[in-house]
């Protein structure tokens, strides 16, 4: 019933996204992640499917149910989040990265559980994971990235300089020191930031209702690109 309420203005665009935290094993019962429940990239999925586009979820592990009509790809590690996205990267006309992934993995997981006794737990030797986003950002073709910034401080800053280092068309910036908006709960309140130099604050919202303003100017990005 939703749906036929919904208009299908995405009907024939295939929507890609990421969310949720990754995990990078350290042995089989430990391992280390990002804070994210998923909530964001879920809602964007949803609003798009609803909205007549074919969806792509690859999703870190989270708690939250399968939209309805969306093709959900389960990763754990950073390393297997790129496995999934960037062979689905050329089909996708709008690609949505709120996945929080983790910046580093440990550089060998323990096929044993470590024992606190035996084995030396107090150092955890860390390698970089890919920058899954980066690499989205230096393919060719006309695909419409957004990019997410989860920011304590500096936030126009460090949101712009992701903007462009990435090669994004949009950034969405959230400030992660407020407990009413962001992490874990229903409501975001965010700021965008346009590769064109343009920004809008948006108020505090569901994510749902987000998520379609998102969809809305990810869709007016992809019809200038494409003319
Ligand atoms: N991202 C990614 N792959 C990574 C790290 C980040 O694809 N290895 C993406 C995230 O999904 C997000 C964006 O890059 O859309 C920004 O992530 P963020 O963690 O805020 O930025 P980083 O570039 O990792 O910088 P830092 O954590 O140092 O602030
Ligand atoms: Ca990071």
């Amino acid at each position: 019933a939703l749906k036929l309420l919904t208009p299908q203005d995405l009907a024939g665009e295939t929507v890609l996204v990421t969310a949720g935290p990754t995990r990078e094993e350290i042995d089989p019962v430990r391992y280390i992640t990002n804070r994210s429940s998923g909530k964001m990239g879920y809602a964007i999925a949803r609003a798009a499917r609803l909205r007549g586009a074919r969806v792509t979820l690859v999703s870190g592990p989270t708690c939250l149910p399968v939209p309805r009509g969306v093709e959900l790809v389960r990763v754990g590690s950073a390393v297997e989040m790129r496995e999934a996205v960037l062979p689905r990267a050329d089909g996708a006309g709008i690609i949505f990265k709120a996945a929080a992934v983790a910046d580093y993995r440990p550089t060998v997981r323990a096929s044993q559980k470590l024992k606190k006794g035996k084995d030396d737990l107090s150092r955890i030797e860390l390698e970089r994971n890919p920058d899954i986003l980066a690499e989205l950002g230096r393919l060719p073709g006309g695909r419409v990235l957004v990019g997410f910034a989860a920011e304590t401080d500096e936030l126009e800053a460090n949101a712009t300089a992701k903007l462009s280092a990435k090669n994004l068309d949009l950034i969405v910036a959230n400030d992660v020191t407020r407990e009413d908006v962001g992490f874990d709960v229903d409501t975001n309140e965010v700021r965008l930031f346009f590769a064109d130099g343009r920004r809008l604050d948006l108020a505090k919202m569901s994510k749902f209702e987000l998520a379609g303003e998102l969809l809305d100017q990810a869709l007016a990005l992809k019809k200038q690109k494409t003319g």
